[in-house]
């Protein structure tokens, strides 16, 4: 099943979601299919070749059905394959289409507003070990300093569904400590998943540390693109379509999804 003309939001899992909705709730015209990967999840741990081969292969997926642009809503595949995609893969396979990340308009966002000095991400440990945040806020602000942590058990604690645990706030509170110790005035979730632990996450780092989570930014950047590039923006149909795939029909994401957006969600299954 496909929808031509679309927007298509990839995700390793869960994550995605929360970027998905915000686009669909905030640009709620356009036609959109969102993938989430859930059955190879994590991508985090992975190594760069595993990593890209499963993005490619979902990119190609949504073109198939239907995409013009696609959204790498998951920064572990964004850290680690945007830019192999973009200069390598579209030119050769999809060059009138559009690949683009959540770094990059998260990373322009956070330093074009000047009370940032000092700015902390948390990650998956392959975000992190790119040092892609700290490249990125470096070729606008080389006076930013960033500190980053990678935050590991984070995912599969919030893929748990648990809530509160005080496993959960202990393991939190550890990583998010190394940053708020070195007076961070900023926290990037740099993560699609921590954007569950949003009201958490601030209650720990407290009201001097404004926390940024990327499905608020995203969004106004797509917008602002889609306006500069009016090429791509008419190949988009405004029916307001949506389509859902997942690779793994897992009983705990389907949960955990339609909890989220407070709806039964006809998921297709994708065979990537
Ligand atoms: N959603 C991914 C991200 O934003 C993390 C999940 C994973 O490890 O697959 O980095």
């Amino acid at each position: 099943m496909k929808i031509n003309k679309s927007i298509g939001v990839f995700d390793s899992g869960l994550g995605g979601l929360r970027i998905f909705k915000s686009l669909t709730d905030s640009l709620p015209d356009y036609n959109y299919i969102y993938l989430g990967d859930n059955a190879r999840l994590p991508y985090g741990s992975r190594s760069f070749d595993v990593i890209y081969k499963f993005t490619v292969e979902a990119v190609d997926f949504l073109f198939k059905n239907g995409c013009e642009i696609v959204i790498l809503a998951c920064n572990t595949a964004s850290a680690e394959s945007l830019r192999k995609i973009q200069q390598e893969y579209l030119p050769k396979n999809y060059p009138e289409k559009r690949v683009l990340g959540v770094i990059v308009p998260t990373v322009e966002y956070v330093a074009n507003d000047l009370k940032s000095k000092k700015v902390g991400v948390i990650g998956t440990q392959n975000t992190i070990n790119s040092k892609v945040f700290i490249k990125e806020f470096h070729k606008i602000n080389s006076e930013i300093e960033v500190f980053q942590k990678a935050s590991p058990l984070l995912v599969p604690l919030i893929e748990s569904g648990e809530g509160s645990t005080e496993i959960e706030n202990t393991v939190l509170k550890n990583y998010l400590r190394t940053l708020t110790s070195q007076e961070i005035d900023t926290l990037i979730l740099g993560c699609t998943h921590y954007g569950f632990w949003k009201e958490k996450i601030k209650r720990i780092v407290g009201n001097n540390v404004r926390v940024v989570c990327e499905e608020d930014v995203v969004p106004r950047k797509l917008k602002d693109y889609l306006q500069r590039h009016p090429e791509i923006e008419k190949n988009i149909n405004k029916e307001g379509e949506r389509l859902f795939y997942l690779t793994d029909f897992s009983y705990n994401f389907k949960y955990l999804a339609e909890k989220f957006f407070q709806e039964k969600i006809n998921f297709k299954k994708s065979t990537l």
